[in-house]
């Protein structure tokens, strides 16, 4: 009791909080078993929905389709699931109640597919996990997908769990960026990172009054992705990847109802404004700015790698324009836009696996710091300075 009184509450902080910055560990993702061409998603999408009479907006559809540079995309939603509910493809049925419920088993269970792949690739006890930030807007019911991803991996009872919901596309960034804090403050931590997602929330037929909504059909596919953070790697034993070095948000000006998301009888209704590549590339620099100023390090934009997410392929032209980037600097964005679409929160996860996946194949070439960025709703622009660790070079 005489020892207790004497530690003040400094030296406890002092004590709990890691040494280094917090370190990628380990990277990995799943995505459900339907794969539909994209070449082949209007004819898809139009037979299953019993949309043929409107061949306009099935023509629109394929234009847009056409330049998404996307080839395939996973998808929950296929031919079976449609067939048991076809209140899924009319907006103006109530049909909320049964997404939620299919939702609920089957966003965990898809985080479970990545998340058991980040822990063998780690090497550590799924048990070593302290904490669990997990991302979704797809999951609406309480107790959430992270309760249920804990008891498929077997984390122990102790393990302290966060669920970030209705995030969008800056979901995978905004765990990432919390996953940081908790790596840095709380010695030992061990952060697992989860965000998955199913576009079925949002799945309709088409509507002629909302144009919009065949951009996001056409983009949005469905993935989880699984990220193990730690601070101060345990040698011989965890193989460090990249440095979180500095994390930022910043909230575009007038840019309120440019991307919106909201759950309605008959699933979630999404928008997205014509201007947003525009607004999303007027706004980059700032955020990069306002980062490097902050650590003390002098960039140049050329210099660095990349991990943008893929909201649109315009939105990745204008935003390597805007910064003056040399062609194929977003290359590991564009790869897995065409591989998989848009899988909102998931999709950065996706990114920096693909860069690894680069790095190990093709060595480091003199990268050495680079900028993890996504963007949704608000419209919020984040960022996390990374920087190439031990465990990817020298290969
Ligand atoms: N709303 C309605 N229609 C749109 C539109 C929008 N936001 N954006 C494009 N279109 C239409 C165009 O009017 C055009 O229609 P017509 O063929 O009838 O003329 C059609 O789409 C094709 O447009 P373009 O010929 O100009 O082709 P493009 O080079 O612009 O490519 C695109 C089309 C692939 C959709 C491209 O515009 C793009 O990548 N846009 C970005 C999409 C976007 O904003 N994504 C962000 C999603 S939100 C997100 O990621 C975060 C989140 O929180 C979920």
């Amino acid at each position: 009791a005489h020892q207790a009184a004497a530690t003040t509450t400094q030296d406890i902080r002092r004590a709990q909080r890691a040494d280094g910055p917090a370190t990628v560990l380990a990277i990995a993702t799943a995505n459900p078993e339907t794969c539909i061409s994209q070449d082949e998603y209007a004819d898809f999408y139009f037979r299953v929905t019993n949309s043929e009479h409107l061949p306009q907006l099935k023509d629109k559809l394929k234009r847009i389709c056409k330049k998404s540079g996307i080839e395939n995309r996973f998808t929950y939603v296929n031919e079976e699931v449609l067939k048991a509910h076809p209140e899924f493809s009319d907006r103006k049925l109530s049909s909320l109640d049964a997404r939620v419920e299919i939702a609920s088993n089957a966003v965990p269970e898809l985080a479970a597919a990545a998340a058991s792949k980040a822990i063998a690739e780690w090497g550590r006890p799924a048990t070593d996990i302290t904490h669990l930030i997990f991302s979704t807007y797809s999951d609406l019911k309480a107790p959430s997908s992270d309760r249920r991803l804990a008891s498929l991996l077997g984390l122990r009872h102790t393990v302290s769990r966060t669920i970030l919901s209705l995030h969008g596309c800056y979901g995978g960034c905004r765990a990432l960026q919390l996953a940081k804090e908790l790596a840095e403050n709380n010695r030992g931590a061990r952060v697992l990172v989860a965000c998955s997602e199913i576009s079925l929330i949002a799945f309709h037929g088409p509507e002629e009054c909302c144009l919009d909504n065949m951009v996001s059909h056409a983009l949005f596919g469905d993935g989880s992705g699984a990220v193990i953070v730690g601070a101060d790697p345990v040698d011989a034993v965890e193989r460090p990847l990249f440095e979180m070095a500095f994390a930022s948000q910043i909230t575009a000006p007038d840019s309120e109802g440019a991307i919106t998301v909201q759950h309605m009888k008959g699933g979630m209704d999404f928008h997205i404004a014509r201007g947003v590549p525009e607004m999303l590339a007027g706004n980059i620099e700032r955020c990069l700015a306002h980062a490097f100023d902050a650590v003390g390090v002098a960039a140049r934009w050329k210099d660095l790698f990349w991990a943008v997410h893929p909201g649109g392929r315009r939105i990745l032209d204008l935003i390597e324009e805007a910064l003056g980037l040399d062609n194929g600097a977003t290359a590991a964005s564009r790869q897995v836009l065409r591989e998989f679409g848009n899988m909102s929160g998931t999709t950065v996860i996706f990114v920096l696996n693909e860069l690894c996946r680069r790095f190990v194949a093709d060595g480091a070439k003199g990268e050495d710091w680079g900028a993890l960025m996504a963007f949704g709703p608000g419209v919020t622009v984040e960022m996390i300075l990374l920087r190439v660790a031990s465990g990817l070079k020298g290969k």
